[in-house]
């Protein structure tokens, strides 16, 4: 690691009463060529931090004057660039969460694990580095390239604030938002712009895995494990490991799974399927979900520690019908990834995507311009390209309204075969029963009837079938309401 590369000597101070553990670390940092002034009391630490710069602080909680919770909190707000780290009891993973709460980066716990120390100091050296770049050339942190999402409201400008806070800290968070509202991207957001951007990041859809392939996929398995364990494997964590693990739809994770990812996310450990030894993971966790958890944990389908566990730090990304300033550059953006050129719309049209509710948010958007896109004369959306849904907001004028149609009508009409479902064959049909956005839906919900029951349901297999996205056809599965 060149982690002493820019500056020359960073320096650390080390606070905590134990003569013996505060020399451990001395060396342990020494070694690693830093700087290391330490203290025993909050009294001198606080002196120490009033006459110098740290790169890092690193604290125990019990101190003789107070405690190491006083300490980040005036870090955090005294001291604002620098990264303080506690050093935990053994067993008081609370103490933890509520260090991370407070803002602190990380934590080590009792007895202090030197190479998970070095990591820390590593990684909390790495983040100073991005900081330091970010301050020299702030026209680089201002420009959008830089930044996948997209929008100026100023929801999107408090998510974009609270990213850049997180990505400064080792604290797990959890992203929450309706569907298709950028929870994703989100995620994908934190880590690059984190110390951890130049390692894997890895999502992992926790509602797509079979429950008893589960642990195999999460920690890894060793040859023989299992029927079929031909090799040894490495899981999520391995795969992930220095990098961002997403844990996405982390409310469909079964409970008993639940409990073996609770353990590894505190122990900071992982065994793989069939082995007897543990190994040490270093990746930062971040979940997201579109439920309520709290709920979830009440209905007892989630576990409370868990939940509590994943829960340090919460970012809520606002539905798109509640930042309706954005919808303009999201297009244009969207338009832009499409064809690779700038495409007009009209006023109309422009109008009555400010008027939509947009149940499936951003990802709704990029679908009723990818269909639009291809409807369009002479490179500009009209209104009538426009294939928005039912649900419309009360009081607005612009939006058109698909006529209403006897449904169950419309499913009998002879079905198009998979293999020319084309937009082309839609426009051959001899003549339309029910408006287009009702004409659609029903060949959608028929093409996806179609995948499961040749698929036995299986998701993962459905959406290969159909040339989309696992969360796709689980989006369309909902919104269709469609049975299995
Ligand atoms: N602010 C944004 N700027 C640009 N693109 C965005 C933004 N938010 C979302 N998107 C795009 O919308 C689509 C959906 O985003 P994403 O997959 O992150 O949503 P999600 O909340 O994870 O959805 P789901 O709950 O269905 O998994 C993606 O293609 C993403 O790139
Ligand atoms: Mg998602």
């Amino acid at each position: 690691m060149s982690m002493n590369e820019a500056s020359a000597c960073p320096r650390i101070l080390v606070v905590d009463d134990e003569a013996h553990l505060r020399e451990l670390l001395e060396i342990t940092l020494i070694k690693m060529g830093l700087d290391v002034d330490s203290a025993e009391t909050l009294t001198i630490a606080r002196s120490y931090l009033s006459k110098r710069a740290y790169a890092l602080v690193l604290t125990d909680m019990r101190l003789p004057d107070g405690s190491g919770m006083e300490l980040v909190q005036e870090v955090n707000t005294l001291y604002k660039s620098t990264p303080i780290a506690v050093i935990t009891a053994f067993g008081s993973a609370d103490n933890a969460v509520v260090a991370l709460k407070a803002g602190a980066f990380d934590y080590v716990s009792k007895p202090v694990a030197l190479d998970q120390l070095r990591k820390l100091v590593r990684s909390a050296l790495q983040t100073n580095e991005v900081q330091k770049e970010q301050q020299a050339a702030p026209e680089k942190l201002a420009a959008p390239a830089s930044s996948f999402m997209i929008g100026q409201s100023q929801g999107m400008q408090e998510v974009r604030a609270q990213i850049s806070r997180l990505a400064r800290s080792m604290a797990p968070v959890i992203i929450t938002g309706e569907s298709g509202s950028g929870k994703e991207l989100a995620a994908r957001e934190i880590h690059t712009s984190s110390a951890r951007s130049g390692k894997p990041f890895i999502a992992v859809n926790c509602g797509a895995i079979p429950e008893t392939l589960m642990e195999a996929e999460f920690f890894g398995y060793r040859k023989g494990a299992f029927t079929g364990a031909a090799d040894d494997r490495d899981g999520f964590f391995q795969a992930a490991s220095g990098g961002t693990l997403m844990l996405d739809e982390v409310a469909d994770l079964p409970l008993p799974m639940q409990v073996k990812l609770l353990r590894a996310i505190q122990e900071r450990r992982v065994r793989k399927v069939g082995s007897t030894v543990e190994e040490a993971v270093d990746v930062r966790i971040i979940s997201a979900t579109h439920q309520n958890l709290a709920i979830c944990v009440e209905e007892g389908r989630f576990r409370q520690d868990l939940y509590y566990r994943l829960n340090v730090i919460e970012l809520h990304l606002p539905p798109l019908r509640e930042r309706l300033e954005d919808i303009v550059e999201l297009s244009s953006n969207i338009l832009k990834k499409l064809t690779g050129n700038d495409v007009n719309m009209s006023e109309e049209a422009i109008d009555a995507l400010i008027s939509y509710d947009f149940p499936g948010n951003v990802r709704e958007l990029e679908n009723i311009l990818e269909r639009a896109v291809a409807f369009a004369n002479d490179g500009c959306i009209e209104v009538a390209d426009l294939v928005l849904r039912g649900a419309r907001k009360s009081g607005d004028q612009a939006v058109m309204l698909p006529a209403q149609v006897d449904v169950s009508q419309v499913e009998e009409r002879p079905q198009v075969p998979a293999d020319h479902a084309s937009a082309v064959n839609l426009f051959a049909a001899p003549s339309l029963p029910c408006s287009l956005p009702d004409y659609l839906e029903n060949v959608e919900r028929e093409m996806i009837r179609r995948a499961l029951y040749q698929t036995r349901n299986n998701r993962t297999q459905a959406a290969e079938l159909l040339g989309v996205s696992f969360r796709q056809l689980r989006y369309q599965i909902q919104k269709l309401k469609i049975q299995e």
